[in-house]
C-alpha cells in the first residue's frame, strides 16, 4: 500500500508515520509525508527515519494542485490521511485566515486533486482508495457536567475560529462523498498527549515551563475539561479506520479520560517533583498562575467511542498514568528537542539563518 501522510512533520502525523515504519505489517508500504514545515512542522521530529527506503519528504502545502497531483500519480497512492491542518486554538483566535487558508481552502484543494486522480483509476482501485480526514472533538461545541458525551450524531457547534475551519473542512469531506462518490471516511479525536507535541499545547508547555521555573499559566479557574488521550492510541484507531471503516462514516476516538486542566498540571507537578526535584526543594506547583481565560473557552469536551469500540474493536491501552509518565519521561530525555524549538533552531537552520 502506498500512502499520503498530510502534515508528517507535526505532532500527530509524525507519531503515525513512526508507528508505521516501526511496524512490519508496514514493510511493502510506501509512506510519503507532505508537509509545508509551518512554524509547527519539525523535520527533527523523523530525522531518524529519513535514511528509509519507504519513507518520502516533500515540503509542500496540501492546497498545492501540481505537487499533489504528481505525488499521487508517480507513487500511485493507495490511501491519503490528511493529517495537516493549523491546529492551536489561541492562534486561530489571535489570527483566524490562516486556518481557514489551511483547514478549509487547503482541504477543499486536496479533496479535488484526490478526485481527479481517483477517477483515473481502474474500477478495483477505485474501490480500494480511501481518503482518510483527521479532524477533532471540538467540532461538536462544548458540554456542561453531566451532560452525555459527543456521539457521531451529534450536531456540530464550532466555538472557535480552529474549530469552526474544522468542521467545515469535515463539511466538505462529506460533501465529495455524497456529490462525487469519493471513498471518504473521517476521525473526530479528543485531546492527545504524548511524544513529539509542540510546546504551545496544555502538557508539554507545563512539562517545559517547570522545568525552566517559569511560570504555569492556567486559564481560567483550570476547571474546563477535556477527554486526554495518548497519541499512539490514536494512530492504531485512524490505522484501523482506514483500513476497516466504512466509506462515508465519521468515527469519534476518545481516551475515556476526562480530567479538569488543574488536575492535568497537578498531575505533571507531582510526576517532575518525584523525577527532578527542583533545586530548592519547592514544589513545582508553586509555579502555577491563574491568568485570563480564553475568549470562548469551551467548557468541556468528552468522546463516546462505542461505534469504534463495537464495530473496529478498537480501545485505548494506555492509561492516563502510564501514558503521562512515558510524555514526561520522553520530555526530560529529549531537553535538545525542546530546546531547539523554544530557541527555534529549526526554523532558523531551514531558513538558512545563523
Ligand atoms: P500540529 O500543529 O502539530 O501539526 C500540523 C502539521 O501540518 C505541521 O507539520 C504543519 O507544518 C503541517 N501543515 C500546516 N499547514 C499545512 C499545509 N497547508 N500544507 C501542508 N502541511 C501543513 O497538529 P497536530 O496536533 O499533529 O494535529 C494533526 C491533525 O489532528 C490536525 O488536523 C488536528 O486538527 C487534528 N487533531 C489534533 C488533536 C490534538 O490534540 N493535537 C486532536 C484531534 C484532532
Ligand atoms: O480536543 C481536540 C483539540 O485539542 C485539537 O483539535 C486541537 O488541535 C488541540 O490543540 C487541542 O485543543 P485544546 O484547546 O483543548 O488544547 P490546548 O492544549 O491548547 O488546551 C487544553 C486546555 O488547557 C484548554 O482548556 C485550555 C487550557 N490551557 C491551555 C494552555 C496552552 C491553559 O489553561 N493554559 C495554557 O497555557
Amino acid at each position: 500500500m502506498n500512502i499520503l501522510v498530510t502534515g508528517g512533520c507535526g505532532f500527530i502525523g509524525s507519531n503515525f508515520i513512526r508507528f508505521c515504519l516501526d511496524d512490519p505489517q508496514f514493510k511493502q508500504s510506501t509512506l510519503i509525508n507532505l508537509d509545508k514545515l509551518t512554524y509547527a512542522g519539525n523535520p527533527a521530529n523523523l530525522a531518524d527515519k529519513e535514511t528509509s527506503e519507504q519513507y518520502y519528504f516533500v515540503q509542500a502545502d496540501i492546497a498545492d494542485i501540481d505537487t499533489v497531483s504528481k505525488i499521487l500519480t508517480e507513487h500511485e497512492i493507495d490511501l491519503i490521511i490528511n493529517f495537516a491542518a493549523e491546529s492551536h486554538v489561541d492562534r486561530s483566535i489571535d489570527s483566524p485566515e490562516p486556518f481557514f487558508q489551511t483547514n478549509t481552502i487547503g482541504t477543499l484543494r486536496l479533496l479535488e486533486t484526490t478526485l481527479h486522480y481517483w477517477k483515473t483509476l481502474s474500477s478495483s482501485k477505485k474501490d480500494q482508495f480511501r481518503f482518510l480526514h483527521v479532524s477533532t472533538d471540538e467540532v461538536y461545541g462544548t458540554l456542561q457536567k453531566g451532560d452525555p458525551p459527543f456521539t457521531e450524531k451529534t450536531p456540530f457547534a464550532p466555538n472557535s475560529p480552529y474549530s469552526a475551519s474544522k468542521a467545515s473542512s469535515d463539511h466538505l469531506v462529506r460533501a465529495y462523498f455524497h456529490t462525487y462518490g469519493l471513498p471518504v471516511v473521517t476521525t473526530n479525536c479528543s485531546n492527545n498527549y504524548g511524544p513529539y507535541q509542540f510546546p504551545e499545547k496544555l502538557i508539554p508547555l507545563m512539562i517545559l515551563n517547570s522545568l525552566e521555573g517559569k511560570p504555569l499559566p492556567i486559564y481560567g479557574d483550570g476547571q474546563n475539561i477535556r477527554d486526554w488521550l495518548y497519541v499512539k492510541d490514536h494512530c492504531k484507531a485512524i490505522w484501523l479506520v482506514a483500513k476497516k471503516g466504512n466509506i462515508g462514516e465519521t468515527y469519534n476516538i476518545g481516551g475515556k479520560c476526562e480530567r479538569t486542566n488543574l488536575q492535568i498540571v497537578y498531575m505533571i507537578c507531582d510526576t517532575l517533583d518525584r523525577k527532578s526535584p527542583t533545586e530548592s526543594g519547592k514544589s513545582y506547583k508553586d509555579q502555577i498562575q491563574f491568568v485570563k481565560d480564553r475568549p470562548g473557552h469551551d467548557f468541556r469536551y468528552a468522546i463516546d467511542c462505542r461505534k469504534i469500540k463495537e464495530t473496529l474493536d478498537w480501545t485505548p491501552e494506555e492509561t492516563f498514568e502510564s501514558g503521562i509518565e512515558k510524555t514526561i519521561d520522553w520530555y526530560l530525555s529529549h531537553l535538545d528537542w525542546c530546546k531547539d524549538i523554544t530557541e527555534n533552531n529549526y526554523q532558523r537552520q531551514r531558513l538558512g539563518i545563523s
